[in-house]
């Protein structure tokens, strides 16, 4: 009895770690990771760290994100990839599928996309 208290236990510490690094993993994906995972470079290159988007000439407005965060800040490119705001009077293409955290992850990331001039 006391031994199978314990093997439970045991079982439950080993469920926890195993979430929680499960967790961890996602929460460590890079931006960049994030970026090609989400397909967005079907659509847009980022030149300055070489990514190369599949059709460059697709799109009624294909972009190069190199100087994203010279335009925007994170809190904005955030609700911009949820179609929560505008641009041009048009909203994004694409409704970002992943969760929060790694869209915070990714727009934190491409604010920090600046061309130097
Ligand atoms: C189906 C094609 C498509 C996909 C996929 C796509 N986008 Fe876009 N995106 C566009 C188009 C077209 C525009 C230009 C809108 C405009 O300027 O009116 C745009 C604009 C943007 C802009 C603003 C760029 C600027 O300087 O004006 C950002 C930032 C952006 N996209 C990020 C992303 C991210 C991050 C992803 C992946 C989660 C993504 N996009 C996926 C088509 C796409």
């Amino acid at each position: 009895m006391k031994m199978t208290r314990g093997f439970l236990t045991g079982l439950t510490v080993i469920g926890l770690l195993t979430t929680s690094a499960t967790l961890r993993s996602t929460a460590d994906k890079d931006g960049k990771a994030l970026f090609n995972e989400n397909k967005c470079s079907n659509c847009h290159s980022i030149a300055s760290v070489g990514i190369k988007g599949l059709r460059p000439e697709g799109g009624a407005k294909p972009n190069d994100l190199s100087n994203t965060g010279g335009k925007f800040k994170a809190p904005w490119i955030e609700k911009w990839l949820m179609k929560e705001e505008t641009l041009n009077n048009k909203k994004h293409m694409r409704k970002f599928k992943g969760t929060p955290e790694e869209l915070h992850t990714l727009a934190t990331w491409l604010e920090t996309l600046k061309e130097k001039k």
